[in-house]
Formats: C-alpha cells, sequence, structure tokens
C-alpha cells in the first residue's frame, strides 16, 4: 500500500501563458459564472445547471481539504499575465494504485485558444515528475470530441470504450478512455 501524499500548499505550475494556482474563495464568483454555462454541464459528470449559490465557495473550500488528505488536487487555470480565471483542471489520486484521473473545465469564452491542452500537459507533468505517479487517465463523452483532442494532444493513448458507464439525466452514455504510463512520458520528455 503506497501512502496517500499530503498535497499542502498546492504548488504553482506556470506555462507559457497560463498560471495554474490555488482556487481560493474570491474565485467563487468566477467559478460561478463560468462553469455555470449550460455547456460545461452537459459534458461532465459533477457540475450542475442551474449552478446554484453558494456550490461554489463549497467547492473552493473542499477542494483544499481533498489536498491535504492526498486524495487529489485542483487547480485554477489563470492568465499568467493578466490572472483572469479561466477554468479548472485536476488529478483525482489513487495511491494504492499510484495513478490518478485527469479532469477540466474551461469557461465557454476560451475554448479554442489551447489552453486546456497547455494546462493539462503541466498537470500531467507534475504527476509524473513530482508525485511520482506510474499512470494518468482521463475520460470523455463521444460527444465531447475536443476533449478527447485535449487527451491525444497530451500524448494520452485511447484505450477503449465504457459502455453505457454513466447516467446523464435520463440516459445512459458511454466514456471514452485515455491513459498514458510514467514511462511513455518520461521517453518524450528526457
Ligand atoms: C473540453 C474543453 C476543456 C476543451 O478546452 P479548450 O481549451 O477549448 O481545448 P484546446 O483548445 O486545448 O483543444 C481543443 C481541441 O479540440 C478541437 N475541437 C474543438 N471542437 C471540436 C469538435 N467538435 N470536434 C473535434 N475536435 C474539436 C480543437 O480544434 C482543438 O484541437 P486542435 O488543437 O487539434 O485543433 C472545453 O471545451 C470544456 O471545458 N468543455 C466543457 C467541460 C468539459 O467537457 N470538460 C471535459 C470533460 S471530459
Amino acid at each position: 500500500m503506497v501512502a496517500a501524499l499530503s498535497i499542502d500548499p498546492i504548488p504553482v505550475l506556470e506555462t507559457d501563458r497560463l498560471r495554474l494556482r490555488p482556487l481560493e474563495l474570491a474565485d467563487a464568483p468566477a467559478v460561478q459564472r463560468l462553469a455555470g454555462h449550460p455547456a460545461i454541464a452537459d459534458t461532465t459528470l459533477n457540475i450542475p445547471h442551474p449552478y446554484p449559490d453558494g456550490l461554489a465557495e463549497q467547492w473552493i473550500a473542499g477542494r483544499a481539504e481533498v489536498a491535504r488528505g492526498g486524495s487529489g488536487v485542483t487547480w485554477a487555470i489563470a492568465d499568467r499575465a493578466t490572472a483572469e480565471l479561466y477554468g479548472a483542471i485536476s488529478l483525482a489520486i489513487t495511491w494504492q494504485h499510484v495513478h490518478a484521473e485527469l479532469g477540466y473545465w474551461l469557461g465557454v469564452p476560451y475554448w479554442g485558444r489551447g489552453y486546456t491542452t497547455e494546462a493539462a500537459a503541466a498537470v500531467i507533468a507534475y504527476a509524473f515528475s513530482a508525485l511520482g505517479l506510474n499512470r494518468v487517465v482521463a475520460r470523455h463523452l463521444p460527444r465531447n470530441p475536443a476533449s478527447g483532442r485535449v487527451m491525444q494532444k497530451n500524448g494520452m493513448r485511447y484505450e477503449g470504450v465504457q459502455r453505457q458507464h454513466i447516467r446523464k439525466g435520463d440516459r445512459f452514455e458511454d466514456l471514452v478512455c485515455y491513459g498514458v504510463l510514467r514511462e511513455e512520458w518520461a521517453a518524450g520528455h528526457p
């Protein structure tokens, strides 16, 4: 059994254009506005629409606690120059298997600029190099190919489909699975 690593404080990760940093309570209004767009709820599993008052504050406080316990880590995706909040990205960690699932959402006005791909690259690097994980996975709905592209552009390999794995509203939907191993990532990052 591998002991959970407490992630406290959550480190800041910088990329060319982005600053990934811990979420703060002051982010709550922007989180509610951006995550509250129906297009975000439509292709994610745990974001409701309409997005109720108080949920963003509750979620932000909970994420800090989860990181302290070591079962996950969530970053705000913000502009490196202007500090504008764009979205969020996370790892849900299973220490027993030394792997994590990557998840993310980006505010609709910022789609299509490569931001999530850039953020995911930094988070995957952190997962392997700082946390020492062996594998990172991610899953998307078949009707969300943009998310699949983010996975592909980060060297994740298609691993198959979990048929009718989730229920959204009144229908079952498939999940498309991607994964990358530490050795594959390391080969591309000597
Ligand atoms: C999925 C999501 C995070 C992508 O964010 P983004 O910052 O726009 O992603 P990027 O710009 O880094 O990359 C998107 C890629 O998808 C491609 N894409 C966009 N729409 C597409 C479509 N309908 N079909 C195929 N590819 C598409 C883009 O062209 C780009 O690929 P390219 O660089 O090869 O051209 C964003 O759309 C989102 O937050 N969606 C709602 C929440 C969600 O679905 N989260 C993921 C759950 S698995």
